[in-house]
């Protein structure tokens, strides 16, 4: 029989969840969920790569394990755990890092840009961040990685780091493939449609959050920049009404054809007014979910819990078959 597929995917909990998250990786996680062994992990250790306010991480840490549940995984199905509660990722990080090469973690371009915008504090670990993600995707024996097209490069570089490992070692890992969403793959600024969506924008009408009221959403969505033109058309530069259709493309199923044809004639206010209401629709229950289990600490606890347990153990097995194939020695089981 076949062997089920296994997906890894992880979120940070370094700002508030945005429809970018949402449209480009948790909502294809959750299609997804029922056809492939599926382990989704809340990414702590690399949200301290910049200033943080440690109190605030924790809470966020909790939210986004219970926004992950609200958006429809299963906690049961899937593995949905805390990095930091599973130290084989930092273990496996040092051991990838003696096969990763400086000139390849200098070509990143998330390290280039948060390297620019951190100015005073370009810290190892930040330069290390993309091994740290190598060792979460390699340590489940990952085939397919739902990201969004930002997390691209940093894909091909885990491969790479594989397969280097791999020509030396013999079959250890996996080699996984980036899984993109044709639509909702890019979510754009509202305010900057050539910039992407992004959590830590300080703008807070450049995004859409998953938690935000209905009157937030509507008054953001009316706001965004689009052109002069008053035509709803999907194409080269008109960044704002693409990234506009592209949003109500991926909350309603419409393709773009649909879309201009229902458009054709009216302006842009009926448009952003449609989009905003798409959105609204999509995240209202998630919002509802979210609030009955946030409250529910005993609960998010135990899932957290348990999950961990079962990510370990999955990572190992594979840690096991590192260590021997690097030449450490076997520790041995004190009880054994
Ligand atoms: P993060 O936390 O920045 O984003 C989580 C996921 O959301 C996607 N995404 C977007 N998709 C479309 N449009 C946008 N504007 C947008 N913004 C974010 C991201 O591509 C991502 O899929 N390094 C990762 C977390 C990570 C990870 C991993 C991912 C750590 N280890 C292993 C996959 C596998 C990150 O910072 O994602």
């Amino acid at each position: 029989m076949e062997r089920k597929k296994t997906i890894f995917s992880g979120i940070q909990p370094s700002g508030e969840i945005t429809l970018g998250n949402y449209l480009g990786a948790i909502s294809n996680w959750v299609k997804i969920q029922n056809e492939y062994n599926c382990v989704y992990c809340v990414v702590d250790m690399h949200a301290i790569t910049v200033r943080h306010d440690p109190k605030r991480l924790r809470e966020q840490t909790l939210d986004v394990l219970a926004l992950l549940i609200a958006c429809g995984l299963d906690p049961e199905k899937n593995i949905i755990f805390i990095q930091s509660h599973v130290p084989q990722h930092a273990e496996l990080t040092w051991i990838l890092n003696c096969y990763t090469m400086y000139g390849e973690l200098s070509r990143m371009t998330q390290f280039k840009d948060k390297s620019a915008k951190n100015p005073d504090n370009i810290n190892a670990g930040l330069f290390d961040y993309p091994v740290l993600m190598a060792a979460d995707i390699l340590l489940y024996q990952t085939d397919l990685v739902p990201v969004g097209e930002d997390q691209k490069q940093h894909l091909e570089l885990s491969r790479n780091i594989a397969q280097r490992f791999n020509f030396l070692y013999g079959d250890v890992f996996t080699l996984p493939e980036p899984y993109i969403p044709k639509i909702g793959g890019r979510v754009m600024s509202l305010t900057d449609p050539d910039m992407k969506m992004s959590k830590s924008d300080p703008n807070p009408n450049s995004k859409i959050l998953l938690l935000d009221e209905p009157e937030a959403i509507m008054r953001k969505f009316r706001r965004a920049v689009t052109d002069s033109e008053a035509v709803v058309a999907y194409r080269e530069g008109k960044s704002g009404i693409n990234n506009l259709m592209a949003i109500y493309s991926a909350a309603t199923s419409k393709d773009y054809k649909t879309i201009e044809a229902e458009f054709s004639g009216r302006g842009y206010g009926d448009f952003k007014t449609a989009t905003g209401e798409s959105v609204v629709e999509l995240l209202s229950p998630v919002r509802t979910k979210f609030n009955e289990l946030i409250k529910n600490k005993d609960y998010l606890t135990r899932v957290y819990t348990d999950n961990a347990g079962r990510a370990a153990a999955l990572a190992d097995r594979t840690l096991e078959k590192v260590r021997k194939k690097v030449g450490f020695v076997k520790k041995e089981n004190k009880n054994a």
